[in-house]
């Protein structure tokens, strides 16, 4: 059921100089900052071989990533995505399985306008999932 690891992110409080980390000190190719209003970040997108980092500032009062800040003050790791073929079958035997998906449990359009649903971290090792529909 599980395909390729889509992103990881990373919540970061100064976006400007984590984009100069990655970008000047790693060497990566790093894309402008875009506001996602929809879901309260600006992100930029770090571009590696193999996969994407996305660097997540909080945008806006409601921003679900400003209480994680808040306990992370230096920033962390938020999420981890994984890509799965069909969003509605990898729910349906999540949830058999037992596992709690966040939210209604209805897919959402994610940051790269890709359905997107995520999972309870205490079912997954203290790590927040999301699983995201991709077509290859
Ligand atoms: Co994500």
């Amino acid at each position: 059921m599980i395909g390729r690891l889509n992103h990881v992110a990373i919540a970061v409080p100064d976006l400007a100089a984590a984009t100069a980390n990655y970008r000047d000190t790693l060497g990566a190719k790093v894309s402008a900052p875009q506001d996602l209003p929809d879901h309260g970040v600006t992100v930029v997108f770090v571009e590696l071989p193999n996969t994407k980092i996305e660097l997540l500032h909080p945008l806006g009062d409601n921003s679900p990533i400003r209480k994680f800040l808040d306990a992370n003050p230096a920033g962390g790791i938020h999420h981890v995505s994984y890509e799965v073929g069909d969003i509605y079958a990898a729910r349906d035997r999540l949830r058999k399985s037992g596992k709690r998906v966040l939210g209604d449990g209805e897919p959402k359009t994610g940051a790269h306008g890709t359905p997107v649903l995520f999972l309870h971290p205490k079912d997954f090792a203290g790590t927040l999932v999301e699983i995201e529909e991709v077509k290859r």
